[in-house]
């Protein structure tokens, strides 16, 4: 009878699906951490080379777990038929390692319907493609056994994706990657302060100046490399005050305004050094777009000559200017031929010009005038009255 049912069986065998299975990439290597559908199928315990005749009691695919580096699988028993009977296997164990070694029982996860083990779950060696089994069968009224099995998961192949970011950024993760096959692996672009992303290429192709990739469905090794260049200087300009004079110790200057984003503003370098900012030190600036005014204190110091301004902005958006400090008086000077004068410029006239241009009026003679004529009347009186007693 036994002998008859195999027979049978050996000519079901032929339609039994022949799994694929892939080298084991992992081999000596790690596998990160997670759960991966393999595919598993059911090898005979004393020829782990050949399918079992029960190949089909196993649902794949099944799942590999890894777990801080150790494995486990997850497989799924269903009710074989063979022909006319049909059968389930029940009290899975594991062996340690080949038949013989000690067994232990997998942990049942689930149950079929009828009370069945459905799914059970038993650690395996790290970097294995397999583990032998021992379970219990029963099969119509007359099957009754408990055969070895070894079952057959392929390892998922792994893949290796380098990322490299250039100066002045980073990319994350970075270094080499270790990706499952068909997985997928997004990259984070940053970029310094000052500089943006120029290229990303991925196996030396172009993907744009992107901040974010993501290389889906990996079937092989790659790299990724980010470029990086320094931001274009956005042209900021003065826009009021730009290239003022005024005269050494005085302190009217007219706020500078720069159309820069105040977000951006680093401060004001006087003569390429960093000024002070407070009421009560070099200078003030407020937002609109950038409004600076030097304190009076400040202005009152200056040297004479032309000085360089520079509004500092982030992204090395700075914009200069010159702030000119002319001495307080200038000898010598004359009047411009077009009678101009620059604002903020003193000139004190040569003395000899200032007298050509002074009108003799007559009030300005009246008190000598009237001093002679007293004098006079004077002298003309005291005369008289020396005739008079003198006759
Ligand atoms: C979930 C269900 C079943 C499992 C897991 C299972 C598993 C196994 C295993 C591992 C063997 C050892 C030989 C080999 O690997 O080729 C075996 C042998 C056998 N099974 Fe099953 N089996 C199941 C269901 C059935 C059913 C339904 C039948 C009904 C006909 C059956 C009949 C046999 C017979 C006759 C043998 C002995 C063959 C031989 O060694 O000459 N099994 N079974």
């Amino acid at each position: 009878m036994k002998k008859n049912i195999s027979i049978v069986l050996a000519l079901l065998l032929v339609l039994t699906i022949q799994l694929g299975f892939s080298e084991n990439a992992y081999a000596e290597s790690n596998l990160p951490d997670g759960t991966y559908e393999v595919p598993v199928e059911m090898m005979k315990a004393d020829d782990i080379t050949a399918s079992s005749m029960a190949s089909g009691a196993l649902v794949s695919p099944g799942h590999l777990e890894v777990i801080n580096g150790e494995w486990f699988l997850r497989v799924e028993f269903q009710t074989l038929y063979i022909g006319f009977i049909s059968g389930n296997a029940s009290n899975i164990q594991y062996y340690e390692g080949a038949v013989g070694t000690p067994l232990h029982n997998a942990e049942v996860l689930s149950y079929w319907d009828n009370g069945e083990v459905k799914e059970v779950r038993m650690p395996v060696e790290q970097n294995s493609e397999g583990v032998y089994v021992k379970m219990h069968v029963e099969a119509g009224w007359f099957i009754t056994m408990d055969p070895n099995a070894y079952i057959k998961y392929a390892v998922p192949k792994g893949y290796e994706i380098t990322a490299n970011a250039g100066a002045h950024g980073s990319i994350s993760p970075a270094g080499a990657v270790t990706i499952v096959e068909g997985a997928s692996q997004s990259f984070t672009i940053t970029p310094d302060a000052g500089y943006h992303v120029k290229d990303v290429k991925v196996d030396n192709v172009s993907v744009g100046a992107v901040t974010s990739h993501e290389i889906t469905n990996v079937m092989a090794d790659h790299t990724i490399v980010a470029e990086f260049e320094k931001d274009a200087p956005v042209e900021h300009t003065i826009t009021a005050g730009a290239d003022q004079t005024m005269v050494e110790g005085n302190k009217n200057i007219l706020d500078i305004v720069c159309n820069g984003d105040f977000d951006e503003f680093q401060g004001i370098w006087f003569d390429g050094i960093e000024l002070e900012e407070g009421s009560d030190k070099d200078y003030t600036a407020m937002s609109g777009s950038t409004i600076v005014t030097f304190t009076d204190s400040y202005l009152s110091n200056l040297a004479v000559g032309t000085h360089d301004v520079e509004f500092r902005y982030t992204k090395n958006r700075n914009v200069n200017t010159t702030l000119t400090v002319t001495a307080k008086e200038e000898t010598g000077g004359s009047l411009p031929s077009d009678n101009t004068l620059t604002a903020g410029t003193v000139t004190k006239v040569d003395s000899s010009k200032t007298k050509e241009h002074q009108p003799a009026t007559g009030d300005t003679n009246t008190p000598y005038v009237m001093i002679l004529l007293l004098g006079i009347s004077a002298l003309l009186v005291s005369a008289m009255r020396r005739k008079k007693f003198t006759k």
